[in-house]
């Protein structure tokens, strides 16, 4: 950790000037500094450094912060090293500080746990490849084909028919027991210690990194339950971890598209086959944690899941959170009956390389899946149709896409896409916003509540003003929690060096974006009548909110008076109303 005065020594010794110099070439323009942005190509110069606020904003892409998060983002380091970059540019000399006991004991917890999982993983890929009680799994092993090679690749392992095998091998390898009752791999009861596996095959369950972090242990024969996991622990969250990653994220980086699937063996048919770019959730259903990890790594994703009920749902569930990250997702059927350890089992691997070719984008499989459901012959069914695909289609981010689906879907239900567009709910409110979209959407800003924020930066009378008459009545959104923000970094002092701070400390990158803009572009406010330019500018904002009454209505008279959605439209349009017979 590095001492926060240090953090301010180096930001103050230096100027942001001076640092983006070295990288780009500014020159002077007004207040600004102006240069080529190096985060996107551009031919004409968008990316302006503020060095009063001591803030670089690029207009072009959207990049913005201060001193360190330039560094931070053109060298590709963390904080801790940019300000160890910066701080030996400005000559200062950085020690780290000691870490505290709590901290300290963490850490060392945290080595103990993966001490543990390596010592376990050991000992139960060393039962199954010696001796005598490794013989089930060896035989199991072979009926399914998995060969030296791919059980190693996994480091494969067999929990032995024992009460306490792995406290035994724990013990006698000095581990503390109690760490790992944390895991869950062993427990305690009155009369001693016992592992949580007994009879079971052993998948290694790694983080992206490759640390093993759990295990699933799978029954030899077809007793139940089927697979048993390590319970959820300060290494494992199963809703956020992929089985597999560590293996794929070459291949993934290679060809860009991921797919994933439901088994662990189904990961392993498709790797022992060569197609690597695979993941697993570990046997629970993908959560859009899964889905932003995903994203992170891979341009596309193809889903492959059972062709039964419970993988259909499977598939339009996930479908529905990758429309919300948006990556694109595709669906690979396999024949009926099949999941991919079988196919794989009986069919090629080119076989299977054609269907993957052949995947169908995953909104169009939701599509024509509902479709083979229920037949629009009437009235009442293609009502219902829509019903089922209007709230999944306000998730589609990409407009052409959009006017794509819309006449596809009005082509098939024989309907017009004036019906359909009403039965949507109309205009403006009918792309309904994910939390992960309200922060998106930002970008090219509201002009208004620009306006207002920077009056909020500039002005204290303005400031007093605002926050009298309530943030919430002039601000939405990110512009809403911002303005927040600023006030409590503004509260108390009124420098420059607050708000310096303040840019440093916003997680979300469209916070970071909006914050940075405002602040290298407000200089148009300096020596205004900033009453005069209040008014003006809450009046223009209130009159936008009210234009929307009348898509609230629309909205409001598609969806289910029971929903929560209905109620909270409800008394939107309500307060709205109200002040407009106040205008
Ligand atoms: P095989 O049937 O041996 O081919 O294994 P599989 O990995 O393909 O399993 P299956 O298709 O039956 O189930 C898919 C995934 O769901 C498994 O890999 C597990 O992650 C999970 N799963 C299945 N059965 C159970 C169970 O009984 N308990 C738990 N916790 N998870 C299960
Ligand atoms: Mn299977």
């Amino acid at each position: 950790m590095i001492p926060e005065e240090k953090v301010r020594e180096v930001a103050e010794r230096l100027s942001i000037v001076e640092v983006v110099s070295d990288y780009v070439p500014l020159r002077r323009a007004g207040g600004n500094f102006l240069g080529l942005c190096p985060f996107h190509a551009e031919k004409t110069p968008s990316f302006n450094v503020n060095p009063a606020r001591e803030i670089f904003h690029c207009f072009g892409c959207g990049a913005g912060g201060n001193a360190f998060s330039f560094i931070m983002k053109i060298e590709g380091v963390s904080f801790p090293e940019a300000v160890k970059l910066l701080a030996r540019k400005a000559g200062i000399e950085i020690e780290e500080r000691q870490l505290s006991t709590a901290e300290k004991k963490t850490q060392d917890e945290y080595v103990q746990f993966l001490l543990i999982n390596d010592l376990t993983s050991s000992y139960y890929r060393s039962v199954l490849l010696n001796g005598q009680e490794g013989e089930p799994a060896r035989r199991y092993l072979a009926g399914r084909s998995v060969e030296a090679d791919i059980s190693e690749a996994y480091h494969l392992g067999f929990a032995p028919d024992r009460r306490d095998g792995l406290v035994k091998y724990l013990k006698n390898n000095g581990a503390d027991l109690d760490t790992a009752v944390k895991l869950g791999i062993v427990r305690k009861s009155d009369s001693g210690w016992y592992d949580l596996f007994r009879n079971r095959l052993i998948f290694p369950i790694r983080d992206a990194r490759g640390k093993v972090i759990a295990f699933a242990g799978r029954v030899l024969d077809a007793s139940l339950p089927k697979y048993i996991n390590s319970p959820e622990s300060p290494l494992y969250h199963k809703s956020s971890v992929l089985f597999g990653l560590n293996m794929a994220l070459p291949s993934i980086r290679t060809g860009g598209s991921v797919i994933i699937v439901e088994g662990y063996f189904d990961h392993l048919a498709l790797y022992r086959a060569g197609i690597e770019n695979v993941v697993a959730t570990c046997g629970t259903a993908l959560t859009s944690t899964h889905a932003g990890l995903i994203k992170r790594h891979a341009e596309r994703v193809y889903t492959l899941f059972d062709s039964d009920n419970a993988g259909k749902k499977a598939t339009i569930r996930s479908m529905e959170l990758f429309l919300e990250q948006r990556v694109p997702a595709y669906v690979i059927s396999l024949p009926v009956g099949d999941d991919p350890d079988s196919f794989l089992c009986t069919h090629p691997v080119e076989e299977f390389a054609a269907l993957r070719d052949k995947a169908r984008p995953a909104f169009e499989y939701f599509v024509h899946s509902i479709l083979a459901e229920t037949h629009p012959d009437s009235v009442d069914s293609k009502v219902r149709i829509i019903d089922d695909i209007v709230p999944r289609f306000r998730k589609i981010a990409d407009t052409v896409e959009r006017d794509l689906y819309e006449k596809e879907i009005c082509r098939l239900l024989g309907i017009t896409v004036h019906s359909f567009r009403k039965r949507m709910g109309g205009g403006r409110l009918s792309h309904q916003k994910t939390p992960a979209e309200q922060n998106k959407t930002i970008q090219p800003g509201d002009a208004i509540q620009d306006t207002l924020l920077a009056l909020l930066l500039n002005y204290p009378e303005a400031r007093a003003e605002i926050i009298r008459d309530g943030l919430d009545k002039i601000f939405t959104d990110d512009y809403l929690e911002l303005a927040g923000l600023v006030l409590d970094s503004l509260a108390g002092s009124d420098d420059s060096q607050a708000l310096c701070q303040l840019a440093e400390t916003l997680e979300s990158p469209e916070q970071k974006a909006l914050f940075s803009r405002i602040m290298v572009s407000d200089s148009y406010l300096a020596g205004i009548e900033w009453r005069s330019v209040l008014d003006q500018c809450t009046r223009s904002h209130e009159k936008k909110q009210l234009a929307s009454i009348k898509d609230i209505a629309a909205r409001l008279a598609v969806l289910d008076p029971g929903s929560a959605e209905y109620t909270q439209l409800l008394k939107l349009a309500d307060t709205l109303r109200t002040r407009k017979s106040k205008l």
